[in-house]
């Protein structure tokens, strides 16, 4: 199946571009340091979901910053998360909400800088989906 290529260098700080992978649409947030000291500082026992939901990870995975955002040095901020409420498939909205990441307008659910539920109804952090460096501003997702 198809992948899809996404040139990081056209995305500013603070900005989250919505791409589309196989029909779904993909977030990709380059975050400020701000963004990520908040993420770093949650702890996991204050998470609905402890686990990763990252495809490029093994599926044990506990949801720290680091398991959720890029791989890599100077990597870190980039997060690219499948952009699908776990709840019941609506569209979040990013820069919303109180825990500075998205917002679920269906039902209310919202999630943190690191894309992970922080109040329900959703069950599970927004899936990470598999991608890699194809070079240094540019990312492959599938
Ligand atoms: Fe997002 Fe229900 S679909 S909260």
């Amino acid at each position: 199946l198809s992948s899809t290529e996404v040139d990081l260098s056209q995305i500013q700080e603070g900005q989250i571009v919505t791409v589309k992978w196989r029909g779904k649409p993909v977030f990709v947030w380059n975050r400020t340091a701000a963004d990520i000291e908040k993420a770093k500082a949650t702890e996991i026992s204050a998470l609905i979901d402890p686990v990763a939901r990252n495809a490029n990870l093994p599926a044990e995975a506990p949801a720290t910053d680091q398991n959720r955002a890029a791989e890599g040095e100077g990597r870190e901020k980039w997060l690219v998360v499948i952009g699908i409420c776990t709840h019941l498939g609506c569209v979040p909205i990013g820069h919303m909400g109180e825990f500075d990441g998205w917002f679920c307008p269906c039902h209310g659910s919202e999630y943190d800088s690191a894309g992970r539920v922080r109040r329900g109804p959703a069950p599970e952090n927004l899936a990470v989906p598999p991608y890699s460096f194809v070079s240094d501003t540019k990312i492959s997702i599938g």
